[in-house]
């Protein structure tokens, strides 16, 4: 079934998602701290079923992508009743960039439940944070493969439902288990961080 995504950053990963789902007839509403004109040329570049909204109205949509920076996370919690939606988390948790890219000490928590505990009530699913977007953003169809996308949540209906979206989009999902586990592996600095696989 078609959906629609709210997409919360409209950068490099929110864009590339986004095309991801277009590709295959989903619906994106995206937003960006600008605002306003400043998604004009995006959504025009993206294509039929891509409209600019504000962050609030994304928060509305069938599923929400957050996809903007770590230190911009805090800013949603009051901006809609986050309880029973699926939130896809793609970011990361890094506080300063090139070239020491240093992540928060969250005192043992993984990020991911960090976000969780910011947005109450969401069904929190990592995913789409590992790979660099412009490997992203490549045909997940390689050589007969398909590049494998990590997948964790606590929920297992939200988590399935994010799983079949990635396998819908032509990548290999895996399931890593719940955000305790699976999501320290997946973050910044986790075991598979950064890890391009194909899985045949
Ligand atoms: N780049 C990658 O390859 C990559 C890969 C995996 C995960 N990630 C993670 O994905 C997240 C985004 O990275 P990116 O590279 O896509 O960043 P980016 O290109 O800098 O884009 C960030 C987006 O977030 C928007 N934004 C900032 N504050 C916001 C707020 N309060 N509300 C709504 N939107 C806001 C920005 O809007 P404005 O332009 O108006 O400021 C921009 O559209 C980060 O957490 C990053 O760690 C990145």
């Amino acid at each position: 079934m078609k959906k629609t995504f709210g997409i919360i950053g409209a950068g490099n990963i929110g864009q590339t998602v986004a095309r991801h789902l277009l590709k295959v007839g989903h619906r994106v509403i995206l937003a960006n701290n600008s605002g306003g004109d400043s998604l004009a040329e995006i959504t025009r570049s993206l294509g039929a079923g891509a409209v600019a909204g504000t962050a609030r109205q994304a928060a509305q949509a069938d599923i929400v992508l957050l996809s903007l920076p770590w230190s911009q996370v805090p800013t949603l919690k009051d901006i809609t009743d986050w309880t029973g939606k699926t939130v896809i988390d793609a970011t990361n948790h890094f506080i300063t960039y090139a070239p020491d890219f240093k992540v928060e000490d969250l005192g043992g928590k993984a990020s991911s439940e960090v976000v969780a505990s910011l947005l109450p009530g969401a069904k929190i699913v990592k995913a789409f944070n590992t790979i660099f977007y412009k490997t992203l953003a490549e045909d997940p169809h390689v050589a007969g493969g398909n590049r494998a996308l990590f997948v964790s949540g606590n929920d297992q209906t939200s988590k399935s439902e994010v799983i079949s979206v990635i396998a819908s989009l032509g990548f290999a999902p895996i399931d890593l288990g719940t955000l305790s586990q699976g999501s320290k592996l997946q973050q910044a600095k986790g075991a598979l961080a950064t890890l391009n696989l194909i899985k045949y």
